[in-house]
C-alpha cells in the first residue's frame, strides 16, 4: 500500500516508517520539522533499506496536502503530526487546538475529497484523564485535565462523527501509553529539545552526566514503593502496533479505539534501577512533591488489541532501557 505518514520524522513516526518500509509499503511523509530534523529521512531509508518521499510541509496547509494526494495514490494515512507537550499546552492552548485539532480537520477534509478513507490516529492514554481505575479499558469513560489531552479527546470525537456521516471510513484510534527506547541500531530514537519533561529522556541525561539529578515527583502514591506507576512500551513494539492497525483498517470499515501498552506497570524507582543496570551508571535522584495533574497508576488492558489487532508488546523494561542508552551513547559518538 502507499501510506501517507504525517509527522513521519518524529519519534514514533520514524520507527513506524522503518517498519512500513520493511513490510513492503511505499511511504510518503509530510512533516513541518517543528520537532524533528530532515536528516532522519536518510536514516529511516538506511534502516528500512528502501527510499521514500519526503514533503516538508504543514498539515494545516491544504494546498500542500492536495499536492501530495494529487501526485500519489494514497491508500491510507497514519497521522502522527501534532504538538505533544502537556505543560506547553497549558501556556499555549490556542497553538495546540490549532495545530492538533484544526490540522486534523484539514487533513480529514482532503482525505475525503480524494476518497482516501483509511486512517490510523495517534491518540493517547491521556484521554483516560484522572481515572485511576487500572487497567484502563477502551470503553472506560474519557476525560481530560489539560489542553493537550483535550485535543486528543476532541479529535477522537470528530473522527466518531466523521464515521457516523460516512460509513466508508475505517479508523483506528491508537491510545499509546508511555513509549520509550529506541531502534536497536542506535540510529534513531527520542531527542527532545531542551530539558525533557518525560521520565526516560530525563533519566538518560542524568546517566550521561548532562543533567545533575532527577526529581522524582512524589513517593506517597498508593503503589508498590509510593512512586508513580506507568505502562512503558518499547518504541519498536509500538511501531509494530501500527502495522497491525493498518491491516485492521485495510480489512474493514468502522471506528475502534485500541490501547497500545504492555499491560504491566513499573514505578519511577523501578525504572531508575532498570536504567542504572542497563547503563552501568548511577542515576542520582531526589524526591520532590507530586507534579500537578499526575495520577498514581496508569496501565493498559491489552485484551482488545490482542483479540482484534492480533498484536501484543514483546520487549521488556531492561531492553527498553538498553536501547535508550545505546541511542544516547551512539549520539555522543556521532556528535564528537
Ligand atoms: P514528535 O514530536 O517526535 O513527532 C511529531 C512530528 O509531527 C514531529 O516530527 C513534528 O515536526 C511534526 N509536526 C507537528 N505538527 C505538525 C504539523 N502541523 N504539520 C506537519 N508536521 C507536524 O512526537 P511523537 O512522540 O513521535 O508523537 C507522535 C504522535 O503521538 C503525536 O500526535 C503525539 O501527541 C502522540 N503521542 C505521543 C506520545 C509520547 O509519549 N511520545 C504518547 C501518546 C501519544
Ligand atoms: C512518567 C512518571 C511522573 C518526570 C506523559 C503525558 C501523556 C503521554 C506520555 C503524550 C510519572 C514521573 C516524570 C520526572 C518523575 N504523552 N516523573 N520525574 O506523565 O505518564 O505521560 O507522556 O500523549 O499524555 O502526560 O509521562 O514520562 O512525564 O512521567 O518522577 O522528571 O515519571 O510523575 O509518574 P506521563 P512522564
Amino acid at each position: 500500500m502507499k501510506i501517507l505518514v504525517t509527522g513521519g520524522t518524529g519519534f514514533i513516526g520514524s520507527h513506524t516508517c522503518v517498519k512500513l518500509l520493511e513490510a513492503g509499503h511505499q511511504v510518503v511523509i509530510i512533516d513541518n520539522l517543528i520537532n524533528s530534523k530532515k536528516e532522519i529521512v536518510a536514516k529511516i531509508e538506511i534502516l528500512g533499506k528502501k527510499s521514500m518521499e519526503f514533503y516538508e510541509g504543514d498539515i494545516r496547509d491544504v494546498n500542500r496536502l492536495e499536492e501530495i494526494f494529487t501526485h500519489h495514490n494514497i491508500d491510507a494515512v497514519i497521522h502522527f503530526a501534532g504538538l505533544k507537550s502537556v505543560g506547553e499546552s497549558v501556556s499555549m492552548p490556542l497553538e495546540y487546538y490549532d495545530n492538533n485539532v484544526n490540522g486534523t480537520i484539514q487533513l480529514l477534509k482532503v482525505m475525503k475529497k480524494f476518497k482516501c478513507k483509511k486512517i490510523v490516529f495517534s491518540s493517547s492514554a491521556t484521554v483516560y484523564g484522572m481515572n485511576d481505575n487500572v487497567p484502563f479499558e477502551e470503553d472506560d469513560p474519557l476525560s481530560t485535565t489539560n489542553p493537550y489531552g483535550a485535543t486528543k479527546k476532541m479529535i477522537e470525537e470528530i473522527m466518531q462523527d466523521l464515521y457516523v456521516g460516512d460509513q466508508d471510513f475505517a479508523i483506528a484510534l491508537l491510545r499509546y501509553f508511555n513509549p520509550i527506547g529506541a531502534h536497536p541500531s542506535g540510529l534513531i530514537g527520542e531527542s527532545p529539545n531542551g530539558i525533557p519533561n518525560n521520565l526516560l529522556p530525563y533519566i538518560a541525561k542524568v546517566a550521561s552526566g548532562e543533567l545533575e539529578e532527577l526529581s522524582v515527583f512524589g513517593d506517597d502514591y498508593d503503589t508498590i514503593d509510593g512512586t508513580g506507576v506507568r505502562d512503558y512500551i518499547h518504541i519498536q513494539d509500538l511501531a509494530e502496533g501500527h502495522i497491525a492497525a493498518l491491516n485492521y483498517v485495510q480489512a474493514q470499515s468502522g471506528i475502534e479505539a485500541f490501547n497500545l501498552g504492555t499491560g504491566e506497570g513499573y514505578s519511577v524507582l523501578q525504572v531508575i534501577h532498570a536504567f542504572e543496570k542497563a547503563s552501568d551508571q548511577i542515576v542520582k535522584y531526589k524526591v520532590v512533591p507530586r507534579r500537578s495533574g499526575d495520577i498514581g497508576s496508569c496501565y493498559a488492558s491489552t485484551q482488545k488489541s490482542k483479540n482484534i489487532l492480533h498484536w501484543e508488546a514483546k520487549l521488556d523494561l531492561p531492553t527498553m532501557c538498553l536501547d535508550a542508552w545505546n541511542y544516547v551513547q551512539n549520539g555522543k559518538k556521532v556528535n564528537k
